[in-house]
C-alpha cells in the first residue's frame, strides 16, 4: 500500500492479503497453537532461514507469531507510519514488555504524572524491584522534565492526551531534550488513536496503544500495541517471545475488523466529544471542563497544532460532592457506567469511585481528583441525543432547566 494513502483507506486495507487462502475476502483466524513440516528437510531449512533472519511469516510455534495477529500488526504499523508494530495481549502487557525490553537494573526512567496508575503502579513498585530508578514530573512541566535527567536515563514515559485530565505533551519539545541524550521517547497514544496524532512523525521512539480502546473500538476485545522502528520493535518481538504475552489470533482478527471502521468512528467521537464539552462549559452546574478542543485547556495551543482531533474523552467537574455526582452519573439513560473507553457505546465513570475509591477525599484532592470528576467517553451514538440524556441528568440533580432547539440547548438556572 502506498505510503500517501489516505489513513481512512489504509485502515480498511493495509495489512491483510489482497487473495487469502480459500479466496475469502477477509483474513482467516489462524487458531492454531503450532506449526508442521513435512520432513526433517523442511524443518532444517526452516532453522536456517531462521539463523539468518530469513524465515518471514514462516513459524515454528505460535508464541513466535501467527498470521491472523500479523496481519493485524501490520494494518497498525501502516496507520502509525511505523516500521513494525508488536500486537500483545491487552496494553500493559505491551507496556510492560516494552519498559522491561528499553530497561534494566541500574537504569533510570521520567514518567509524566497523570497517568494511567497501573503504569505509575508497574514503574514505582515493580521496575522499582529490579534495579530500576524512576521519577514521576509533572505534565507539560519541561523545566522539570530536563532537571529530571540523570547519566543513567534511558527512557522518558508519556501518555498524550492523558487520562483523566486531556493534557497533550508537546511532542517537538520532547524529543528535543531527549534525543541529545540518547534517551528513548515513549508515548501511549491510546487516547489519540492514529488518526488524531502520530508520535512518530514528531521524532518518538516507540508509540503503545491499549488497543483495548478505540482500535479494537466495540468493547470486546483485549489487546496491545508497540509501534517503532523495525530494529526497536525486533528488540521488543524478541522479548515477547520469552515473557510470553501474545496476542491471541481471534482478538488479532477483531482488532482487524474493528480498525476497518476506525476513521469513521474517531471522526464521529471527536465531533460528538467537542460538542458535548462545548455544552458543558456554558453549564451552571459545571466547575470544569477538560477538553484540548476547549480554550480554556492548559494545552489548546499545543494539542491544536499537533492533533488533528481532540479525541472521544470529555471530563468534567460537577458543582457537588462524591454522592451528587453518582446521582448524576445513575440519571444517565445512554452511557454504560463501566471503566474503558473508545468503543462504539459511550461509557461513563466517577474517576474517584473507579480508581481511587481506597483513598480519602483529601488524599485524592492531593492527586488533583476531585470527588466530582466525572470522565464520559462517547462512543457512536447521535450526539445530539447524548448531550440531551446529559442535560435531563444535570437538570434533575442541579434543578435546571434545559430546552432543546435548532441551534442547540439552552440552560436556564433555577430562579
Ligand atoms: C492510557 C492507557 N494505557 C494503557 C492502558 C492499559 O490497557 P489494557 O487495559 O488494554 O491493559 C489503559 C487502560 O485503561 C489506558 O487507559
Amino acid at each position: 500500500m502506498k505510503k500517501d494513502t489516505a489513513i481512512s483507506t489504509k485502515a480498511v486495507y493495509a495489512g491483510e492479503k489482497r487473495v487469502n487462502a480459500e479466496h475469502t475476502l477477509t483474513t482467516p483466524i489462524f487458531q492454531t497453537s503450532t506449526y508442521t513440516f513435512e520432513n526433517t528437510a523442511d524443518l532444517t531449512d526452516f532453522m536456517e532461514a531462521r539463523l539468518w533472519g530469513e524465515a518471514g511469516e514462516r513459524h515454528e510455534y505460535a508464541r513466535y507469531g501467527n498470521p491472523t495477529v500479523h496481519a493485524a500488526e501490520q494494518k497498525i504499523a501502516a496507520l502509525e507510519g511505523a516500521g513494525d508494530t508488536c500486537l500483545f495481549s491487552s496494553g500493559m502487557a505491551a507496556i510492560t514488555s516494552t519498559l522491561m525490553t528499553l530497561l534494566s537494573a541500574g537504569k533510570h526512567i521520567i514518567f509524566t504524572d497523570d497517568s494511567y496508575r497501573r503504569t505509575r503502579e508497574l514503574v514505582e513498585s515493580h521496575l522499582k524491584r529490579f534495579g530500576v530508578e524512576s521519577t514521576c514530573v509533572p505534565m507539560g512541566d519541561f523545566a522539570a522534565l530536563e532537571a529530571a535527567i540523570q547519566p543513567n536515563t534511558a527512557v522518558i514515559f508519556s501518555e498524550s492526551p492523558t487520562n483523566p485530565y486531556l493534557r497533550v505533551l508537546d511532542l517537538e519539545k520532547l524529543v528535543a531534550i531527549a534525543k541529545p541524550h540518547g534517551i528513548k521517547t515513549v508515548i501511549d497514544s491510546t487516547f489519540a488513536t492514529p488518526i488524531n496524532q502520530r508520535p512518530l512523525e514528531f521524532g518518538v521512539d516507540v508509540v503503545i496503544h491499549s488497543a483495548t480502546k478505540y482500535l479494537g473500538g466495540h468493547n470486546d476485545v483485549m489487546a496491545g500495541a508497540v509501534c517503532g522502528s523495525e530494529y526497536l520493535i525486533a528488540a521488543i518481538r524478541q522479548a515477547q517471545g520469552v515473557f510470553g504475552a501474545v496476542c491471541d489470533p481471534h482478538a488479532a482478527y477483531l482488532l482487524l475488523r474493528g480498525m476497518k471502521t476506525l476513521s469513521l468512528r474517531v471522526h464521529r467521537q471527536n465531533d460528538t466529544a467537542r460538542r458535548l464539552a462545548e455544552f458543558l462549559q456554558g453549564h451552571p452546574a459545571i466547575k470544569n471542563v477538560y477538553y484540548p478542543a476547549l480554550p480554556s485547556h492548559p494545552d489548546h495551543a499545543v494539542a491544536t497544532a499537533q492533533m488533528t482531533g481532540f479525541g472521544g474523552v470529555v471530563s468534567f467537574e460537577l458543582d457537588t460532592d462524591f454522592a451528587g455526582a453518582g446521582d448524576f452519573i445513575d440519571r444517565l439513560e445512554i452511557p454504560f457506567i463501566a471503566p474503558s473507553l473508545g468503543g462504539v457505546e459511550s461509557l461513563v465513570e466517577q474517576v474517584a469511585l473507579v480508581s481511587y475509591f481506597e483513598l480519602s477525599t483529601e488524599e485524592r484532592a492531593a492527586l488533583g481528583i476531585a470527588d466530582s470528576l466525572v470522565r464520559l467517553a462517547v462512543g457512536i451514538e447521535e450526539a445530539s441525543e447524548i448531550i440531551a440524556d446529559v442535560a435531563r441528568a444535570l437538570d434533575h440533580v442541579f434543578g435546571t432547566t434545559t430546552l432543546a432547539t435548532e441551534n442547540g440547548f439552552i440552560v436556564m438556572s433555577r430562579p
